[in-house]
Formats: C-alpha cells, sequence, structure tokens
C-alpha cells in the first residue's frame, strides 16, 4: 500500500462508472490495513466478488472486509436491509468457516428491506414504459418507503408490539398497491409472500443483537486512532442525483452518500479512492456511450467475465469513457484511482479511450451530460492506442508493466485528472499494484 494510503484514517471506496468496477477485490485489498469497514448505500442489488485462494466469495451486503480475520463490518443508516438475504449470506459464510462472532454491526437507523418491496419491484418494472432493468431486489421501493416516511427501521423492531403493526400496514399498503397496479398476487404468491414475512418476523431478535450506532462506533473509531474504510456499492453513473438518471439506483452512490450514509460528518473523511475498470460495462437498461458493436462486445464479455454477480445478466461493454471518469473524478472529489482488470486488455491489438462526445447535430462536449436522453445519441470521439499484447498478471510494480500499458495508465490519469494509487491485474489478492 503506498504511505499516501496509510495515512489516511478514514477512507471511501467509490464505484466510478456503472457498478462492477471491482470494489469488492480493491475494499478486500484494502481491508488487510483497517480496522473497521462499513457499507454506506444500497442493499443485495450489489454483488461484489472477492477470490481468496481458489475460493470465490459473493457478497451482496456484508461488506468484502468481512473475508479478512478480526476486521468489524458495519452495514451503516443509509443501507437498505434486506432481512432474508442478509441472515442467508451471514450463514453461509459461517457454514464456509468465516468466524464472525462479534465482526458485523448494523445500524439501528438502517430502513429494512421486506419481501413485499421484492414483489413490488417486480411489479413495476412490468408494468413500466421504460423500464430501469432492476436487479429486482425492491430496492426502488424500500427506499421509496424511507423517504416516504412509511418505513420499517431495525430500530423499530425493539418494540414487539409496533413492529407487528408495522409490518402488518406495509404488508397490507403492498398488496392494495400490487391491485393499483393491476398485477394482485394471486393464491400461491399470496401464501409465499406470507412465509417469507413470518421468516422475518422471526428475525427480529437476531436483527436486534447485531444493531448499534454506526456513526458512534465510527466515530469512536476515528477517536481511538483507528483506520476505517467507507464502501459504496454501485457507481457514480447509477447515482441518484448524479447518474444517467432515471436508469438509476435509488441512493447516492457518490462519496458524499457515504457521510450521510454511516452517520459522520463530511470533514472526517480522509480520502477518496475511485475505482474505475480498465474498459467499461453495464448492466440493465440506460445509455452506455462507449458501448462496443456486438462482435466486440461478445469478445470483451467473454475476456472480462462480464455477467452480473447478483442477477448473472450479460454486462455491455465498451471502451473506457474518460468524460464519465472526469466527471467522477469531480463528482466524488477523488484523491485518487483504483485502475482495475487492466490483464483483460492484454490480447488486443489497438485500444481506444473516449475523450469527448459528438452529438448528432455535429456539437461536441466535453463534460457528462444532465440529459441521459442525449447520451443515448452521442457518437463518442475515441483516441487509439496500441495495445501491449503482453501478458500484464505478474507484474507488481508499474515498472513491471509493458510500457504500453503504462502509457495507457498514464493517459488515464491524464484524463481524469486523478492520480493512481492502484492497479489490479487479476482476481487474486496478490494481482495488485500499489503506487507509492
Ligand atoms: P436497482 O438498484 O436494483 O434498483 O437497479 C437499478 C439499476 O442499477 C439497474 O440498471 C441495475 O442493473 C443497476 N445496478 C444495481 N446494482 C448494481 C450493481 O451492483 N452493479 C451494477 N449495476 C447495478
Amino acid at each position: 500500500m503506498s504511505s499516501r494510503m496509510n495515512a489516511d484514517r478514514c477512507t471511501v471506496v467509490v464505484g466510478c462508472q456503472w457498478g462492477d468496477e471491482g470494489k469488492g477485490k480493491i475494499v478486500d485489498v484494502l481491508a488487510e490495513s483497517v480496522d473497521v469497514v462499513a457499507r454506506y448505500q444500497g442493499g443485495a442489488n450489489a454483488g461484489h466478488t472477492v477470490h481468496v485462494g481458489d475460493a470465490e466469495f459473493i457478497l451482496h451486503q456484508i461488506p468484502s472486509g468481512i473475508l479478512h480475520a478480526g476486521k468489524r463490518c458495519l452495514l451503516g443508516n443509509g443501507v437498505v436491509l434486506d432481512l432474508l438475504q442478509f441472515f442467508e449470506e451471514y450463514d453461509a459464510l459461517v457454514a464456509r468457516g468465516i468466524d464472525l462472532e462479534g465482526r458485523v454491526g448494523v445500524s439501528l437507523r438502517a430502513h429494512l428491506l421486506l419481501p413485499w418491496h421484492r414483489v413490488l419491484d417486480r411489479a413495476a418494472e412490468a408494468g413500466a414504459r421504460d423500464k430501469i432493468g432492476t436487479t429486482g431486489r425492491g430496492i426502488g421501493p424500500a427506499y421509496e418507503d424511507k423517504a416516504g416516511r412509511r418505513g420499517i427501521r431495525v430500530a423499530d423492531a425493539a418494540n414487539l408490539p409496533r413492529f407487528e403493526e408495522l409490518m402488518t400496514r406495509g404488508a397490507e399498503r403492498a398488496r392494495e398497491r400490487l391491485v393499483a397496479l393491476g398485477l394482485p398476487l394471486d393464491g400461491a404468491e399470496a401464501q409465499a409472500l406470507e412465509e417469507a414475512l413470518e421468516r422475518s418476523m422471526g428475525l427480529r431478535e437476531r436483527i436486534l443483537s447485531l444493531a448499534v450506532d454506526t456513526g458512534l462506533e465510527v466515530d469512536h473509531a476515528l477517536r481511538d486512532g483507528q483506520r476505517v474504510l467507507l464502501e459504496g456499492a454501485q457507481g457514480t453513473a447509477l447515482d441518484l442525483d448524479h447518474g444517467t438518471y432515471p436508469f438509476v439506483t435509488s441512493s447516492n452512490t457518490t462519496a458524499a452518500g457515504a457521510a450521510t450514509g454511516i452517520g459522520v460528518g463530511p470533514t472526517r473523511i480522509d480520502a477518496v479512492l475511485g475505482v474505475v475498470k480498465a474498459y467499461t460495462t453495464r448492466v440493465g437498461n440506460g445509455p452506455l456511450p462507449t458501448g462496443f458493436d456486438e462482435e466486440m462486445d461478445a469478445r470483451m464479455r467473454e475476456l472480462g467475465g462480464e455477467f452480473g454477480a447478483t442477477t448473472g445478466r450479460p454486462r455491455r461493454c465498451g471502451w473506457f469513457d474518460a468524460v464519465l471518469a472526469r466527471y467522477a473524478a469531480r463528482v466524488n472529489g477523488l484523491t485518487g484511482l483504483a485502475v482495475t482488470k487492466l490483464d483483460v486488455l492484454d490480447t488486443l491489438p489497438e485500444i481506444a479511450l473516449c475523450t469527448g462526445y459528438r452529438f448528432p447535430d455535429g456539437s461536441t462536449a466535453s463534460e457528462f451530460p444532465a440529459d441521459t436522453w442525449a447520451l443515448g445519441d452521442i457518437e463518442p470521439i475515441l483516441e487509439w492506442m496500441p495495445g501491449w499484447e503482453q501478458s500484464t498478471g505478474g507484474a507488481r510494480t508499474l515498472e513491471e508493466l509493458p510500457e504500453r500499458a503504462r502509457r495507457y495508465l498514464d493517459r488515464i490519469e491524464a484524463l481524469t485528472g486523478a492520480p493512481i494509487r492502484m492497479v489490479s491485474v487479476g482476481t487474486r489478492r496478490s494481482q495488485i499494484i500499489h503506487v507509492a
């Protein structure tokens, strides 16, 4: 790890594209030298893949730091906590030999994502004209309830009569909503929902046993001189405010969301590490300005194993979009960049970066536009570079990379305006370059 990262006590790790940048691996690597890892938004829509030796772990809610013995992992108030999925994941980790005793805390202020949210998510998608292509994990409806001030928080579980009443009312409201959407539950679906609600109620004491004030805990950890990593899910272009709205998720994925989503002030954050893949991918609907043609798309998907970790859906692929990366550097206030999956480009004879957008009327833009629909019509302005056509997986320093790969990284750094701190050249923990 670079000396700069070592000096930072509270670091945010944030995705700078449309998610799937490889944050899970970066957090896993950095977790070794921190004391606490805390997730600040999203829910079980995330799929963070981490390789430890020959084993693969896909984490949806529990921070990737959990795979390092002894590290404390928190889920902040900004998270929507899917009770059933969370304990499924928790128990699966224990079954695989990960000791979780005293290591996981969930915010008392986190909102619960309940079985009806998933049903409503799928119903809303089925009835939508402009489908978002959600993960179907109930994220939008859960955040709608939160913003609508009718959500159920972990703290509510402490009062059984109130919890029961909120659950009954929530389920009833969901049934009414489904009728209004013209998609009432049939007998089997209604029974499945009932059973899922019973199981959720049964987890009440278990979730309370993990409940903490995450803001207070992180504050104490920082005062005690501990190091904290705030882990984001999804990416900047999926941020509710700054992303390609409406094709976004329902939370603030960007770095500022880390402060509100954990419960610390922004002045407690020392560094923001932005994660970018060496090319671009997107899963779900909405524009991908640098998207490849069909043949190249299929080739890159194969080379990079670009299939969703949560839904298994194929990801669309494209060249590195420096317009988006520079926007992400600004919106997140990046202090550094981690470039992942450089090795996926190893066999390409030529590689391009997108430096601007050309609109159908011939005008150009070098800043990421707010008009998502216009973004669907642009032609990327590409800058071509020769590929290195050599394996990079064995490099552990920048000097060990082929010169052309170094030049490609230099160009990413120059166009983005953020210094590269880490480069990932493979799935293994050891396949990482720390830049001093
Ligand atoms: P939702 O978060 O399930 O509501 O989905 C909204 C959009 O965000 C869809 O385009 C999803 O494909 C995308 N999305 C949500 N989570 C992830 C993720 O972890 N990686 C990549 N895309 C995601």
